[in-house]
């Protein structure tokens, strides 16, 4: 595996157009140069017209200066040598949570077809919030809410939505160390592709989920098996990766454009095992929830744009506040802890006076 940075060290230009495939050779459409897939520069037009002082391996393709590290097939770089953590080390306790989507295939999860690309006129910080807030999950997508109770798409059998709501001890926050942090996990009431079958999924589909479900359990052990299958939750990798598994799997990262523009890229995760019938209810609710044009994410995205207009008056209202829970000694997932810790490490970087290494150990 190797990740090369998507410039060409002629003039500039990035060199890669497309998002995603396969190439043999990737040459840059401004002058021609060409690179191999090891980012050797192995191409270039007129080339007699250069000294004998050219150093072509010196044009190769450029690395992330920090190198790339691999956690359960999740790809991560650093652009910063000075921070030279372990990848284990930079992402703390949030690497079990990696586990528990991890885990959901007997094999590796894949990315499955397609992306959804969007662009929101928030600054990220204010998406960092909004995934990892479920103090709005009732407000602001009741509408989804009704139309899953009308649908008969909730667990109402065995929880109910307002036990679901109201029985805070089964989320619970936490700070995960160096700015990554979740609302919680717990046993969700929509079902999922994941072995997790509801009657919205129809009777005849019944004994293949709780077959799946057996064959879990075989494989991870009857705890864990719950808490992969049945129980869900978000987390946000510091700074700008959300892992969603609450319902279908998404990841999802954030691009700054600009302090009040933010490229948004989302992909579903499904267990590359899948059979066709499950991927199809898992893609289902990616597009029906999560999509740009799903019932929530138009919510959510109103919301942050509504947050990022409001804060044209900061200089005569100075906020926000995200105080909620702390006072308690047992935060719920509706409170602000989680907001708090990506907060908290945002800033201590910000304010620093030197640049600050990332270090290998809890937050607060
Ligand atoms: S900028 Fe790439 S070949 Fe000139
Ligand atoms: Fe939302």
């Amino acid at each position: 595996m190797r990740v090369l940075l998507n410039s060409c060290t002629h003039r500039g230009a990035a060199v890669c157009q497309e998002p995603s495939g396969n190439a043999r050779v990737f040459q840059c459409f401004y002058h021609g140069w060409s690179f191999t897939p090891e980012g050797e520069l192995n191409g270039i037009p007129g080339k007699a017209a250069y000294s004998e002082a050219f150093d072509r391996h010196a044009l190769r393709l450029r690395e992330p200066p920090g190198g790339t590290s691999v956690y359960r097939e999740f790809i991560f770089v650093n652009f910063n040598p000075a921070n030279d953590v372990s990848l284990t080390d930079y992402l703390w306790d949030a690497r079990d949570w990696i586990d528990l989507v991890a885990d959901q295939s007997a094999g590796n999860m894949e990315v499955t077809n397609g992306t959804h690309s969007y662009t929101v006129r928030a600054n990220y910080k204010l998406l960092v919030e909004n995934s990892i807030d479920l103090y709005h999950l009732p407000i602001s997508h009741k509408r989804y809410l009704d139309w899953l109770m009308d649908a008969n798409a909730l667990d109402r059998m065995e929880t109910g939505l307002q036990r679901a709501w109201n029985d805070s001890s089964r989320f619970s926050p936490r700070d995960l160390g160096n700015g990554h942090s979740t609302p919680g996990r717990g046993r969700t009431t929509w079902g999922r592709p994941m072995a997790h079958w509801i009657p919205y999924f129809g009777k005849e589909r019944e004994p293949r989920f709780r077959e799946m479900y057996r064959q879990a359990v075989e494989r991870l052990g009857a705890e864990r098996a719950y808490q992969v299958c049945v129980c869900g939750g978000n987390v946000q990798i510091f700074p700008n990766l959300l892992i969603n598994d609450l319902m279908s799997t998404n990841i999802r990262t954030y691009y700054p454009v600009e302090p009040g523009l933010v490229d948004i890229s989302s992909w579903c995760l499904g267990p590359e095992e899948e059979e066709p019938e499950e991927r199809a209810l898992r893609l289902d609710n990616f597009i029906s929830f999560l999509g740009p044009g799903g019932f929530a994410t138009p919510d959510d995205i109103e919301a942050v744009e509504a947050c990022q207009r409001g804060f044209d008056t900061v200089r005569e209202v100075e906020y926000s506040d995200m105080s909620r829970g702390m006072k308690s000694t047992s935060p719920t997932e509706r409170d602000e802890l989680q907001i708090r810790a990506f907060w908290r490490q945002w800033a201590r970087l910000m304010n620093a006076a030197e640049p600050v290494s990332i270090h290998a150990a809890p937050g607060p």
